[in-house]
């Protein structure tokens, strides 16, 4: 059996296709590997969404390059959004022999094949309907307790910004049918937390269920089957999926709601199809329906022609909001996206810089004041596993999303632990049993 190993980068929904793409390679007889000297074939799956992500990319592929050129015959393949952004030029680097874009995945046997008589193969064809819902995962985390499900694939929003309409191409939703087997399946075999994955999920729609009506669905599999979900999109999360999750315990207190500035103009200019008011008003209804639901946001800074009074904006909205946590990133130009295309890329890079460290620093003092508030409270925790740092104590998370460590050497994987914080860093709670 051929040996294949792979590299995954990006979002989530790459980490779920990677194990949709093992699902397929399995089935043609394909074996997954750990060890990158072991393998026939090497892949990246990729990331696109700012330019130091496929800069990082490209130092990978020179060094599998050096692998391929001690073991001739050895196959490089560059899978996902770069494959999908950069097509060609992949395989005109002479160090790539197969590109495959988002939606190409089925044919990786025969392409693999095809390679094998010399030529490089490229498949880069998006559709419209693909969503590879037939299709088990086989899971690349160990762990064994939480599990992505991806729901729905593409974007139709078009930020101004944005790579991914350009990836992963039109939105199209999963069967619900294929979405909640799955989750069974996940049950069934120990998972106990599954993340629903999509860019918007709020605007899933399989025939007449939509996203509330899903979560409903999967969070009925259980009630010991914890569902997460990322990520929804300002100008779509409904008060019906606000009012679903409050019904059901299982459904995480945890919502990733990407704001990307503070600004109305700078809103406006991304195209995000909201401003702070209604911003605002989606955490106002979120903390009046679940006062306890943890709210994390991304943000980018240094967008063309952002103001320092505008960057002053996105600070003063973080410090109203007051984000358990957040990331944040400067502005990166991606080419052929509407930005690149009508407004220069004109704040400084030093400018950049400043406004991210004063961004990010905030944020810190922010997280742990979110931390402070939960000093004294009691927690459901699911256990992950030993602490990374300390083997006499486990760690995991609670339903907000933060993670807890505590001594414990008893309690397993997979199982539910009631625990009381004692103290807290900006990134932990430190607790004890309760
Ligand atoms: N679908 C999600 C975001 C997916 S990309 C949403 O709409 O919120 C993840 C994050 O990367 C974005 O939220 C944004 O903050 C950041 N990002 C996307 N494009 C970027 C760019 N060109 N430069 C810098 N950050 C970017
Ligand atoms: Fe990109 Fe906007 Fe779609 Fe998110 S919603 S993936 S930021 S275009
Ligand atoms: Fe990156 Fe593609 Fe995800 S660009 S963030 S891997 S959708």
């Amino acid at each position: 059996m051929k040996k294949v190993y792979i590299e995954t980068y990006g979002c989530q929904m790459n980490v779920a296709d990677t194990e949709v793409i093992f699902s397929i390679l399995s089935g043609a007889g394909f074996e997954r590997t750990e060890d990158i000297s072991a393998a026939d074939v090497i892949m990246a799956n990729t990331c696109s969404i700012r330019d130091n992500a496929e800069q990082r990319i490209w130092g990978r592929i020179d060094s599998f390059n050096t692998v391929r050129k001690s073991r001739p015959g050895t196959v490089v393949g560059i899978l996902g959004c770069m494959a999908e952004r950069l097509k060609d030029a992949l395989l005109d680097s002479g160090k790539v022999d197969l590109v495959a874009g988002p939606d190409a995945y089925r044919n990786l046997p025969s392409l693999l094949a095809a390679i094998s008589d010399g030529h490089p193969q490229i498949d880069v064809e998006l559709s419209r309907e693909e969503t590879y819902g037939d299709i088990s995962p086989v899971r690349i985390d160990k762990g064994g307790v939480s599990a992505f499900i991806s729901i729905m694939r593409g974007c139709n929003n078009v930020c101004s910004y944005c790579v991914v309409p350009y990836t992963r191409g039109a939105e199209r939703s999963r069967d619900w049918k294929s979405i909640v087997r799955e989750a069974c399946d996940c049950f069934a075999s120990g998972y106990r937390e599954i993340t629903l994955l999509g860019q918007n999920v709020d605007s899933y729609l399989f025939e007449d269920v939509d996203f509330a009506d899903l979560l409903a669905k999967v969070a009925e599999v259980s009630p010991l089957l914890r569902v997460r979900f990322s990520t929804s999109h300002p100008k779509d999360i409904s008060d019906k999926l606000i009012e679903t999750m409050a019904r059901y315990p299982n459904i995480c207190r945890q919502i990733h709601l990407p704001v990307q500035s503070g600004s109305d103009r700078i809103l406006e200019k991304m195209r995000r199809r909201y401003n702070r008011e209604w911003y605002l008003g989606r955490v106002h209804k979120i903390r009046e329906v679940m006062p306890d639901c943890g709210i994390s946001t991304d943000a980018i800074v240094g967008f063309c022609s952002e103001t320092e009074e505008e960057f002053r904006d996105t600070l003063s909205l973080f410090e109203e909001v007051g984000y358990d946590s957040a990331f944040m990133f400067f502005y990166s130009e991606r080419p052929g996206t509407l930005a690149a295309r009508n407004y220069p890329d004109d704040v400084p890079q030093e400018v950049k810089n400043r406004r991210l460290e004063e961004l990010i620093a905030l944020q810190n003092r922010l997280s742990l004041e979110s931390n402070r508030r939960d000093l004294g409270r009691e927690f459901e925790v699911l256990v992950e596993g030993p602490s990374k740092k300390n083997p006499d104590e486990l760690c995991g998370r609670n339903s907000q999303g933060k993670m807890c460590v505590w001594p414990d050497t008893s309690h397993k994987p997979g199982e539910y632990v009631r625990v009381r914080v004692l103290d807290c860093t900006q990134a932990t709670l430190l607790c004890r049993e309760a």
